[in-house]
C-alpha cells in the first residue's frame, strides 16, 4: 500500500469511459469551441485491467464510472461485465442523465446502485445556454426512472452568478420534493477558468453566499458526512439532506483519496495537477510485469497531490471526470 506523509492514499478511483460528451458546458468548454471527438481510447476491456490492476497495486475499495458522458461510451457493456468478482465495495456512475432511461437495464444488471447526475438549472432556457445539448425533460424524466428502479441519487449543480443562480432554491426545492440529494459544487478553476481569473470570479458562488440564500427558504443544521468526503452535508428537517462540495472555501486535499484514470490511459494523482502518468502501455502485460511498474507511477500519482488546497488546473472535468 502506497501511503504519504499526510496519511493519504488511494481508495477510490474514477474511471473516464470517455471524453466524449453530448453536452458542451460554459464551465467545462470553452466559448464556442466544442471539444474534438475522443481519441486514442482504450477498449471497455483494458480500461477493466486497468481498474483490476489498480484494485490491487494501490488498495482502490470504490469505483466511479465517469467521462466526458460515460453512457454515450459503446465501451460501457464491456466495461460494466468485467468489474464483476473484482471485490469493489462500491461501484456508482456520474452522468448528465441524457440517456440515463435507456441505459437503466444495463446500469441494474451491473448492479450499480448510485448515481450522481448533472443538473444545473430546471429552466429549460438557461438549461440550453448552459449545456449547450441535451433536453431537460429528458434528463427529468432518467432520474424519475432511476428512483423508480431503485437507486439513490445525488443531484450535481454548480450555482453560477449570472447564469442559475435563481435555481438555488427552486432546484433545493425540486430534490428535496423527489428525494434526490442535492449537492452544490463550488465553481473550479478549470481550464479556460484557471486561465480567465475574471470570468471565474465574476461567476464564483462561495459556500457562504450559498448558505446565507438557502437560509432565507430553510432551517438547516450541519449534518456527519464521511472523513475523506468532500461534501459538507446539511440536514433540513423533515424534508431530507443537501451537500456542499467546498473546493474554495473549505479546501479537502489533506484527505484527498481520490485517483483518476482517463479514457486514453493516463492516470492523474491530483485535478491541480498538470502531471499524469500512461499505463495504457501496461494493461497488455503480465500481471507480474505490470503491478511493480504500477506501482512506481502510484508513487509519482500520489505525490503530485496538492498539500492544502485546490489551487487550479489545466485540464477539464470532461477528460479526467468528477
Ligand atoms: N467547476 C465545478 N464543477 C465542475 N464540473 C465540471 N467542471 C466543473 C468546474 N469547473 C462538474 C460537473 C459535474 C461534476 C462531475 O463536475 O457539473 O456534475
Amino acid at each position: 500500500m502506497i501511503v504519504d506523509r499526510q496519511g493519504r492514499r488511494f481508495r477510490n478511483l474514477r474511471v473516464s469511459l470517455t471524453a466524449a460528451c453530448n453536452y458542451a458546458c460554459t464551465y467545462c468548454v470553452p466559448d464556442g469551441k466544442r471539444l474534438v471527438a475522443a481519441q486514442d481510447e482504450l477498449s471497455g476491456q483494458a480500461l477493466a485491467r486497468g481498474v483490476a490492476y489498480l484494485v490491487e497495486a494501490a488498495g482502490i475499495e470504490r469505483l466511479r464510472i465517469t467521462g466526458g458522458e460515460p453512457l454515450i461510451s459503446p465501451r460501457l457493456e464491456a466495461f460494466l461485465d468485467s468489474l464483476a468478482g473484482l471485490g469493489l465495495q462500491d461501484v456508482s456512475l456520474t452522468t448528465n442523465g441524457q440517456l440515463l432511461a435507456r441505459k437503466l437495464p444495463l446500469l441494474r444488471a451491473a448492479g450499480i446502485r448510485r448515481l450522481n447526475v448533472s443538473l444545473d438549472t430546471l429552466d429549460a432556457g438557461a438549461f440550453r445556454q448552459i449545456a449547450r445539448g441535451g433536453d431537460l425533460a429528458s434528463v427529468l424524466d432518467g432520474m424519475a426512472q432511476a428512483r423508480a428502479a431503485g437507486m439513490s441519487i445525488k443531484v450535481n449543480m454548480v450555482p453560477m452568478r449570472g447564469q442559475n443562480l435563481d435555481q438555488v432554491l427552486p432546484l433545493l426545492e425540486y430534490c428535496l420534493a423527489q428525494g434526490y440529494e442535492l449537492r452544490f459544487i463550488e465553481l473550479m478553476r478549470m481550464g479556460h477558468l484557471a486561465r480567465d481569473g475574471n470570468a471565474f470570479l465574476q461567476q464564483f458562488v462561495s459556500l457562504e453566499q450559498l448558505l446565507v440564500l438557502i437560509g432565507q427558504a430553510y432551517g438547516y443544521q450541519q449534518a456527519s458526512a464521511a472523513l475523506d468526503a468532500t461534501a459538507l452535508r446539511y440536514q433540513i428537517p423533515g424534508r431530507g439532506h443537501f451537500g456542499v462540495i467546498a473546493n474554495e472555501s473549505v479546501p479537502f486535499c489533506r484527505t484527498c483519496s481520490r485517483l483518476r484514470l482517463s479514457s486514453t490511459g493516463w492516470l492523474h494523482g491530483c485535478l491541480s495537477s498538470g502531471n499524469r502518468h500512461f499505463i495504457g502501455d501496461l494493461l497488455d502485460k503480465p500481471r507480474h510485469q505490470a503491478l511493480p511498474a504500477l506501482q512506481r507511477l502510484l508513487v509519482k500519482a500520489l505525490a503530485d497531490k496538492q498539500d492544502m488546497a485546490f489551487s487550479g488546473g489545466v485540464t477539464v472535468m470532461k477528460v479526467i471526470g468528477g
